[in-house]
């Protein structure tokens, strides 16, 4: 992979993924960012897919360890989903209705397969719904046990301010926008980095009917 220094936060890289040539991408505090990676047709089987999953494990507002509900409404596949309530952050291996998780479809694997080609298999999709005026507060993804294999975030309809921070709490932070079939990949030195959503801008896509935005994170959870 090359890296080509195009002035502040904004290295690009040339990445070869799987013999299928060259993909442009940025550089965002070490997040690296890959624009229009998913084609619409690829857009549209991953959102029907993500529906099966809400049809099996619907989408509830997760508690804050605080009591407060979250206004990112979430449901996950795989063998583990992403939970909080007031225990506080961690993977759990049911459903709040005591159903197992989906398995994670073959759409959303291709993708991890395509810019995670030496991490082992994802154990947990976490499926993440943004109705409008909803965000989500900078944080960090490190309820894994390892943080040697990168999370793999994949953005679908309305587009999404999303900012990114420091490894360690405070500082600077960087914002860019998120597009539908944008795939963000968060691994090395910035695989712990800080992150979260602004806001998200109404009627940027007709990928959803309903509108909103559709976020997907693969990780190896154990
Ligand atoms: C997340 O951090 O779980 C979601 C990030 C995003 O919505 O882009
Ligand atoms: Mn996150």
């Amino acid at each position: 992979m090359t890296l080509q220094d195009k002035g502040p936060g904004k290295l690009e890289c040339d990445a070869h993924f799987g013999g299928l040539g060259p993909v442009p991408c940025q550089v965002l505090r070490g997040v690296h960012i890959h624009r229009h990676a998913l084609d619409p047709a690829t857009q549209t089987q991953v959102v029907e897919d993500v529906r099966a999953i809400a049809q099996a494990a619907p989408l509830y507002s997760p508690l804050t360890p605080w009591g407060k509900p979250m206004s990112v409404r979430m449901t996950s596949a795989g063998q583990f989903g992403w939970y909080s309530d007031r225990r506080g952050y961690r993977y759990v291996d049911r459903h709040p209705s005591g159903s197992p998780w989906p398995a994670i479809p073959l759409s959303i694997l291709n993708v991890w397969t395509r810019f995670a080609p030496d991490a082992p298999v994802p154990e947990c999709c976490l499926v993440n719904y943004y109705a409008e005026g909803t965000r989500m507060g900078l944080h960090q993804d490190k309820d894994e046990a390892c943080f040697d294999w990168p999370v793999v975030s994949i953005s679908l309809g309305d587009d999404a301010l999303f900012r990114v921070g420091n490894v360690t709490k405070g500082g600077k932070t960087e914002s860019t926008w998120l597009q539908s079939g944008d795939v963000a990949v968060l691994g090395g030195d910035a695989r712990l980095a800080y992150h979260g959503v602004d806001r998200v801008k109404p009627g940027t896509s007709d990928l959803l009917p309903k509108g909103g935005r559709i976020n997907l994170t693969l990780r190896v959870v154990t």
